[in-house]
């Protein structure tokens, strides 16, 4: 059963990322945000994103405008009430996510509609146990930029049924054309529980004064082939996601790798996030 109706709940970074691709692949997405302004910056993003692959020739102008008009952005969850399948992608924090599903569980009317959480770090099983249908809840995990990351962690929880779990894999994979890798539902699942120790590890070396921000990075890209260096990577991600799903990883694990180093947690306090709000480890203008 293919998905022909999406619904994803949050537009940021990675909401946005998955309607364009989904829109991109012929599929009808409602973008539902938290107000309208919310709403229409999520459809700028969208639009940006695509205005930049007609530039880099990924897509022809007539490819561009029917993903447009495939997308729909609105503040009004009720809209997706007839979704065949949702992906949940606020922010990194349980409360809000758990609320978020508790919702979906009342709106979306059809019994068996895929219910998915882009989550890096939080168990599945506590966002199914938010609603009535368990078995239908899922994580599927994407990558920043979306339209470019070719990876998908799927991730089932104790109760997702096998129905479920082929449903989710079949879209990733045959509907979006990701790479489908699948994880045990523990924080972190694969990718997330080897990148933020790496990510705090650079963190650690830059607070106690053993290189510059730009040295750590370029010995990441000029002696590892990495794309970009860990700090620039954790200002990508957001020091806030990255906080979150390094707090995430210490509450399950305990394990001192994973404990957010202050400095970390001051740039967050002072609102330095990375990218999107223009300052991290580096200056964005
Ligand atoms: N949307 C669409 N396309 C984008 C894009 C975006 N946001 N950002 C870059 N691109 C495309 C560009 O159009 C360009 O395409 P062409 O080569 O066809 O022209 C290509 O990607 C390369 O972009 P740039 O030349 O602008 O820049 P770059 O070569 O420095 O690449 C990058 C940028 C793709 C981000 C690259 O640096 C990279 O791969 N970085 C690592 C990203 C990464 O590790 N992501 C995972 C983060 S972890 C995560 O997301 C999970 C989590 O839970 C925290």
């Amino acid at each position: 059963m293919t998905v022909t109706q999406l619904g994803v709940v949050g537009g940021g970074l990675m909401g946005s990322g998955i309607a364009e691709v989904a829109a991109r692949r012929g599929i009808d997405v409602v973008v539902v945000e938290a107000t309208d302004d919310a709403a229409k910056a999520a459809l700028g993003r969208i639009e940006r994103s695509i205005a930049r692959g007609l530039r880099s020739s990924k897509l022809s102008e007539a490819e561009a405008e029917a993903a447009l008009g495939r997308i729909s952005v609105t503040s009004d969850l009720e809209a997706l009430g007839d979704r065949d399948a949702v992906i949940e992608a606020v922010i990194e924090d349980e409360a809000t996510k758990l609320a978020v599903f508790a919702k979906l569980d009342h709106v979306v009317t059809r019994a068996d509609a895929l219910l998915a959480s882009n989550t890096s770090s939080i168990p599945i099983m506590k966002l199914a146990m938010a609603t009535q249908r368990p078995e239908y809840v899922i994580g599927i995990h994407f990558f920043n930029p979306v339209p470019v990351m070719p990876l998908v962690e799927l991730v089932p929880s104790l109760l997702t049924s096998e129905a479920t779990q082929e449903r989710a894999h079949a879209f990733a994979a045959d509907q979006l054309g990701k790479h489908v890798i699948k994880a045990k539902d523990r924080a972190g699942f694969i990718v997330n529980a080897l990148l933020i120790p790496y990510i705090l590890s650079a963190v650690r070396m830059l607070e106690s004064g053993f290189a510059t921000a730009e040295d750590i990075d370029t010995g990441m890209v000029d002696g590892c082939a990495h794309p970009m260096g860990p700090l620039a990577l954790a200002d990508l991600i957001g020091l806030d996601t990255t906080m979150a799903v390094a707090e995430s990883l210490y509450e399950e694990f305990k394990e001192p790798l994973f404990a957010p180093p202050p400095l970390l947690s001051r740039m967050c306090e002072a609102g330095l996030l990375g990218r999107k709000s223009g300052r991290g480890f580096y200056r964005y203008d």
